[in-house]
Order: structure tokens, then sequence, then C-alpha cells
């Protein structure tokens, strides 16, 4: 699909992206836009090298691929400047590769923060209100009438939030399990979360004033503290060589037995096949996963247990995030190949 066939420089998206305003950015600034209309849902290396072609100024590019030495390097020969994933996860771009070959590389942060965080929440709520097995119970015409032990699950007011990376993503998972649970936090993160503890410290006040239990937060000396404490514990590393299998059999094993574990980061933070064990063992403790260490594949024997709630990476799925998202890209590419900063460069 071409837009703008005249325009001066040639940005290749290598997937359709929700919304046109992205479309018009970059027609508006004298670009030709060419999305690729492959059907395949992930492009090989040798795909995107067809798409780069002899001339390309700058790309858009997706998760799903491997950009490294050898797209870069023909990104350059193409005379290309920039690249931008739509994603704010980079694992799949080696940043080092496109320094070394000139190329300006962007993320697009921000814009999915709060979708992403509430797909976390849902993830918590599904799992610990057994909502999945509940509604395949219902499909599978086995309701009788109400009993006292149907699908009994956790109340979360009053239990230990704990979150992994309390970064953006994570900041605003714990506030919406706070506020909208009055649960109590505590969280591990290499910095200090000064924002989201002053919050909570000021939500507590506003529950003590309002003669209710005020909810309390501390930050965790060590993971394991977080894993040993917590109820409900939410993932959100960015993945890098620090963070691959950082929950592991050993590190589930301290884990509560009636915890509930979120993930919405990156598939390979879990060792998925120790989880589907720890899964097979501890019937009370539940799983939401958004991501997948192989995806689109899941271990043997995920898709078999109850207590887990998966789903297909949806996490940024909203339609105002994934717009933004694709109007980010565009931003960035363009902003390369007219000389703007780039502003969403995750070297800075
Ligand atoms: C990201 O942006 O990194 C998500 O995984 C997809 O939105």
């Amino acid at each position: 699909e071409v837009w703008n066939p005249n325009g001066k420089y040639r940005v290749v998206s290598t997937k359709s992206m929700p919304g046109t305003r992205w479309i018009r950015l970059l027609t508006d600034q004298d670009c030709r836009v060419e999305i690729c209309t492959d059907k395949k849902t992930i492009l090989s290396v040798e795909d995107i090298l067809a798409l780069i072609g002899d001339k390309c100024d700058g790309v858009i590019g997706q998760l799903t691929e491997d950009w490294g030495e050898v797209l870069f390097s023909a990104l350059k020969r193409a005379g290309g400047k920039a690249f931008s994933n739509m994603a704010v996860g980079y694992n799949n771009v080696d940043v080092g590769a496109a320094n070394k070959y000139g190329i300006a590389v962007g993320n697009t942060p921000g814009v999915l923060t709060e979708t992403t965080a509430e797909l976390a929440a849902s993830l918590s709520l599904a799992a610990s209100r057994r909502i999945v097995e509940a509604d395949q119970f219902m499909r599978a015409g086995l309701y009788d009438g109400w009993l006292p032990h149907l699908f009994v699950g956790n109340l979360l007011k009053g239990q230990t939030v704990g979150v992994i990376g309390a970064g953006r993503i994570g900041s605003a998972y714990a506030r919406m399990m706070i506020e909208g649970f009055k649960m109590n936090l505590i969280y591990y993160d290499l910095y200090q979360a000064t924002r989201l503890e002053k919050f909570v410290t000021a939500y507590g006040q506003f529950l003590k004033a309002n003669g209710e239990q005020p909810v309390t937060w501390k930050r965790a000396a060590t993971m394991e503290d977080v894993l040993r404490e917590a109820d409900v514990i939410s993932l959100h590393p960015v993945l890098d060589k620090t963070t691959y299998h950082l929950i592991n059999k050993e590190r589930l094993a301290i884990m509560k037995k009636e915890a509930i574990l979120v993930n919405a980061s990156r598939g390979p933070v879990i060792d998925e096949a120790a989880l589907v064990e720890h899964l097979k063992q501890n019937p009370m403790f539940r799983v939401g996963l958004d991501v997948f260490e192989e995806e689109p594949f899941m271990k043997p024997g995920l898709a078999d247990q109850e207590n887990a709630v998966v789903v297909p990476h949806i996490a940024s799925a909203s339609k105002w995030t994934r717009e933004g998202m694709a109007t980010l890209a565009a931003l960035n590419v363009l902003g390369k190949i007219k000389g703007y900063p780039i502003w969403s460069d995750p070297n800075r």
C-alpha cells in the first residue's frame, strides 16, 4: 500500500498500524509511505531486506522483528537515517548495531503506560476472582445453582501488591491496585519510586482521616522480599541479560502458595517451563500472562492449567494507545529525516 507516491523521502512500515494520523503526518512532510501488506504475522529478516530495497529513508518496525546488524547495515546502504520500533520495549533491537551504522532508534513510551497497567490490573482481577474458569463453566452449561463454594477466590482489599520494576508502567499499575482495591504496596526497583511513595502516603492519610484502615508501602531491599511477602505480584522490568529468567524455580518456591503472579512485560523474564511445573504442583497459585517465553507459543502444559489466565500480548491494545504508538513511531522517523531532535530515543 503506497501513500503520496511522489514524496521525496521513502518511509516503510513493516505493518499496517491503527489510524491514519501517522500516515498524514508523514505524507504532509513530503514522505512517500509504503505499508507492507504481507499477510504473514511475523516478517523474517529476508522479508524486511526486500522492503528496505535500494532507497529507504526510514523504517517503522514491530517488536516481532529481529532488528540487528543485517537490517541496520542494509538500511544504511539504502540511505536510511532512522528506525522506530512501534513499542516501548526494544529488546528486539540491537541498539549497538544501529549506532554503529549511524541509524537513530526510537520507541514509543508514555502513550501505553495506563493501557498496559490496566491490562495487568485486569489479569490480577481475572486471576484472583477466577473469571476465566467461571466463564468457561457457564458456557459449558454447568451452572445449576448458587453454591457457597462455587469459584471462591481472593479478596484483594487489605492484601499486599508486589511490584517488581516500579517505572512508568509498574507505578501506574501499583496506583490502580492501591487506590482501586486498597492494597498495601511492597516494591523492588534499583531506583526509588518517590512519586509512588508520596502517593501511597497521601492516600493512606486520606483513608485514615476518613476512619478507614490506611494503606502502607515498603521499598524492599531485595526482590526476594517482594516474592515472600506479596499476595499479588506484577512484573514490570525491561528484558535484558540481567532480567532473563528473573522468576525461576527457586524464586517461585519462595512465593506464597496462594499468590498471584502477573506478567505483562516480556515473556523470557519468567522461566516458563518452571512456571508450568509450579502451577501443576500448586493448584492455589495463579498466574495472569500477557507475554510468553517463545511467542507465539506457550510451553507445553500451560494451556491445560486452570490456574492460568493467558492472553495474546494485548497489554497496549486500546485504540487510543495504538494510534498514539503509531503516531509516535512516525514522529520519531520523521524527526530524524527532517533533522528535528528525536525525543523518544532509548539511548537517552
Ligand atoms: C511494548 O510496547 O513494548 C508492548 O509489548 C507492546 O505494546
